[in-house]
């Protein structure tokens, strides 16, 4: 039986929105401290829509496929949308994690919820 589904392969193997954005509107950096494992979220936001998302994860393909799902998930929607994606979410949307891995999931919201804090601390209300 495989431990990993297809799913999770895919996005370990061709991770989507890998990369840096310059301009960033927020960047969020979080980390695992039992793993070791970071994850670096960068956003681009327009109009409380998130235009662009991309990654950079130093961490283990479970983190790399949740960080590619997650923002996945979140482009092209509002920021309200990608405020309260879960763990769990992305998970679901890799068809599942081994319960074991289930805390690199998690850094993957966090990551994302990190450069939301990021982007409301430096444009404030005036955006919403
Ligand atoms: Fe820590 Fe995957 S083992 S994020």
């Amino acid at each position: 039986m495989a431990l990993y589904s297809e799913k999770v392969m895919d996005h370990f193997r061709n991770p989507r929105n890998v990369g840096v954005i310059e301009d960033a509107d927020g960047v969020g950096e979080v980390g695992n401290a039992k793993c070791g494992d970071i994850m670096k979220m960068y956003l681009k936001i327009d109009d409380n829509i998130i235009s662009d998302v991309k990654f950079e994860t130093f961490g283990c393909g479970s983190a790399i496929a949740s960080s590619s799902m997650a923002t996945e998930l979140i482009k092209g929607k509002p920021v309200s949308e990608a405020m309260q994606l879960t763990n769990k979410a992305v998970a679901e949307a890799l068809d599942g994690l081994p319960d074991y891995k289930m805390h690199c999931s998690v850094l993957a919201e966090e990551a994302i919820k990190s450069a939301l804090d990021d982007y409301y601390s430096k444009h404030g209300s005036d955006k919403q």
